[in-house]
């Protein structure tokens, strides 16, 4: 594939650290539950993860791997909590480099919102009907003794000692994700899991250290941040996945955010990853939706703090994506399900915005047809082109 020097501003080239990206545009985190045995990856994440790569993002993340057994959501996801497991990523985060994007990994503790049954069975508590079935629950862990839905599991409030180990966890997995290959990497602090626990004044009632003012609630999230920084090389870059409000009342607001963004900053994050909700009923992905409704979060988080921000959220047409880039209102662009319906979504977005109206950057098995079907489209029907079978 050849390089694209474009005035496009969705497809010109980011810098992050010591890394650059091909273009603007980054395949969100999105768990597959596919995972193996010994929650280790199998062929169908390194198909997925390569095609998407192929598709020509800049940056393609892997879905969230679990720091700790127990901080899986499912039986169905990956783990990076050994080096086994880091072992199996190593062709993945090779196979995403190889195609130009920018390998990246994601981190997750799932907190309250763990042992659970995936999507397509219900997503409730695992329980015991799931154990018979050979899946059963483990015991949770989050800031307070509050379940995350009604009838679901009581996940134990975190003892301090519990705190520091995952803390510890997730540096671990940080150095273990650099030694598998990533380059960038996604702390999952948002949608309801164990850091989102600590921020949210409706899931912490702790009255330690580690709850109470805003102060308190962040304490946990920037520990994280110093620990995994500390781990992960320092000249490759941190995304945190924040959910910027609970759309709830009495819930974690946008003012709150700039303030831990401010403070994430302070300790070497590169860019505020702007999602939202994932408390009970508000889930981030919840039917009727705008297009582009983060936006908002990304473009008041990069004004006020000035760091590099990523949004993320039904961004489906080329001209938004690339609108919001112009007008500087997100650094990076996030696309999910857009890339399950269309993989190859980023190379037709750049034909589509005149970046790359010739298919030049794509893989020639397809380009070098695809340009000439156009040129058919221009001309004569039912001319045949050199070389066509
Ligand atoms: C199948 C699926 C799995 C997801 N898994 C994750 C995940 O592992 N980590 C994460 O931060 N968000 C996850 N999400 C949320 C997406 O990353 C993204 O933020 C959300 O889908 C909104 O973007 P979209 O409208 O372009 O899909 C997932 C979404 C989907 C559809």
């Amino acid at each position: 594939m050849s390089e694209l020097s474009s005035s496009v501003p969705l497809f010109t080239r980011v810098r992050a650290r010591s890394v650059e990206a091909r273009n603007r545009i980054v395949i969100s985190p999105m768990q597959q539950y596919m995972a193996g045995k010994d929650a280790l990856p199998t062929g169908w994440h390194l198909n997925h993860l390569e095609r998407l790569s192929i598709g020509g993002a800049g940056l393609v993340f892997t879905e969230a791997l679990a720091v700790e057994k127990d901080g899986r959501a499912t039986h169905a996801d990956i783990g990076i909590w050994n080096d086994a497991q880091a072992e199996a990523l190593k062709p993945i985060a090779e196979a995403i480099g190889r195609h130009g994007a920018l390998p990246g990994a994601q981190l997750i503790h799932a907190g309250r919102k763990a042992s659970v049954q995936v999507p397509w069975d219900g997503y409730q508590s695992l329980n015991a009907g799931d154990a018979a079935r050979g899946n059963p629950p483990w015991p949770t862990v989050a800031a307070s003794a509050i379940p995350a839905n009604e009838g679901w599991q009581v996940p134990a409030p975190m003892t301090h000692d519990q705190i520091r180990r995952t803390c510890d966890n997730f540096a671990k997995a940080a150095r273990r994700a650099a030694n598998a290959g990533f380059q960038v990497l996604n702390i999952h602090g948002a949608h309801g899991y164990l850091i989102h626990s600590f921020l949210s004044p409706l899931a912490n009632v702790r009255t330690d250290e580690y709850g109470g003012d805003l102060t308190g609630r962040m304490r946990f999230a920037l520990e994280v941040a110093e620990a995994v920084r500390a781990e992960w090389p320092s000249h490759l870059p941190i995304f945190y996945r924040l959910s910027c409000v609970d759309d709830l009342t009495g819930g974690w607001t946008l003012d709150e955010t700039v303030v831990l963004a401010r403070e994430l900053g302070a300790r070497g994050i590169d860019v505020i990853d702007c999602s939202s909700r994932g408390l009970g009923e508000r889930g981030t992905l919840a039917p009727g939706r705008e297009p582009g409704y983060q936006v908002p979060y990304s473009e008041r988080v990069r004004r006020e703090t000035g760091l590099n921000t990523m949004t993320v959220g039904l961004i489906r047409e080329a001209t938004l994506a690339n609108e919001i880039v112009a007008s500087g209102r997100a650094d990076w662009v996030a696309i999910g399900r857009e890339s399950l319906y269309n993989p190859h979504w980023p190379l037709q977005a750049a034909v589509e915005l005149g970046a790359d109206p010739e298919y030049k950057t794509w893989p020639p098995s397809y380009g070098w047809w695809l340009s000439r079907r156009d040129r058919s489209k221009r001309t004569s029907p039912g001319k045949k082109s050199p070389g066509q079978g």
